[in-house]
């Protein structure tokens, strides 16, 4: 992916949001039922209309809210923006009749295509890539405890500031991502380091709305992942750090207690830590 920004500002990572979104082949698939389009459409107005009357909302808020609407799209924000403030609503929906792992939001940075890498494996990363090393181990399993062999774990995180390659100018194209293939006894090693907490750009129309109502900016720091076996179905998630700060305050509300690491201290400056995926047939 190109990216023309100078810094990783809200117009970097938004609109490479947009593009990546644009690229990418997970939003297709929706039906266009016209009596679940009018049935979905007609409850999000009449929410709408509910708040205006009962906030009675004015003139010159209606106008900031269409002057803000058109800013969130000329940015390329609508990515960004609907993962942080929808999207967990949406996995809770799928969380209903999906069994294994915990899941929860995908989030605007994923990319596909990465390096295939053998288990053990090192992220991708500088030589000099800053952060608490991580060596992340574990086993991915069926519901009945079967390990699955050559499952695939895509991992995405930030870096120690904070910011995803491919979304930010001055990291080289796929650090800190990577494809990390199971051995035949279902087992992953992945070498990483551990990502600080992500600050939704407070430059862009996004960070303009969470200043406005003096909300923060913040998601706790995360790991992303996407467990996949042949036969089975994958389990979209994110790994969180205990003791973490924002893990009880998730802008993107998309924590759960089942997804929350507690790496031990290897004496070293090392840390370590095991966690087992479980999939479901598919
Ligand atoms: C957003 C960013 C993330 O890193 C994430 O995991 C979820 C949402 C966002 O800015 O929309
Ligand atoms: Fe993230």
């Amino acid at each position: 992916m190109t990216t023309t920004q100078e810094s990783p500002t809200a117009a970097g990572s938004g609109s490479s949001a947009t593009e990546a979104f644009r690229a990418s082949t997970l939003h297709s698939g929706a039906g266009t039922d016209p009596a679940r389009v009018s049935a979905i459409v007609s409850k999000l107005l009449a929410g709408i209309h509910d708040v205006v009357r009962d906030e009675s909302v004015t003139y010159p808020e209606f106008q900031a809210a269409k002057q803000w609407l058109i800013e969130v799209g000329e940015g390329g924000e609508w990515p960004l923006f609907l993962d942080v403030f929808v999207e967990h609503a949406v996995e809770e929906v799928a969380a209903r009749t999906q069994d294994g792992t915990k899941g929860t939001i995908l989030g605007p940075y994923y990319l596909p295509g990465q390096a295939r890498l053998a288990t053990p494996a090192t992220l991708p990363q500088r030589p000099d890539e800053k952060g608490v090393p991580l060596v992340f181990t574990g086993h991915v399993r069926d519901t009945d405890g079967r390990p699955l062999a050559h499952a695939e774990l895509d991992v995405w995180q930030a870096d120690e500031q904070g910011y995803y390659s491919g979304f930010a100018p001055h990291l080289p194209d796929g650090n800190l991502r990577g494809l990390v293939v199971t051995d035949a006894e279902g087992r992953f090693e992945i070498h990483t380091i551990q990502p600080a907490p992500y600050q939704v750009p407070t430059d862009g129309p996004t960070g303009k709305l969470i200043t406005a109502a003096d909300w923060h900016p913040w998601r706790p720091a995360h790991l992303h992942l996407l467990v996949s076996a042949p036969g089975h179905r994958t389990i979209t998630t994110q790994l969180y750090f205990k003791g973490g700060q924002w893990l009880d305050s998730d802008v993107a509300d998309a924590t759960k207690p089942e997804l929350v690491l507690n790496p031990a201290d290897q004496g070293d400056g090392t840390t370590a830590v095991d966690y087992d995926f479980v999939l479901e047939p598919a």
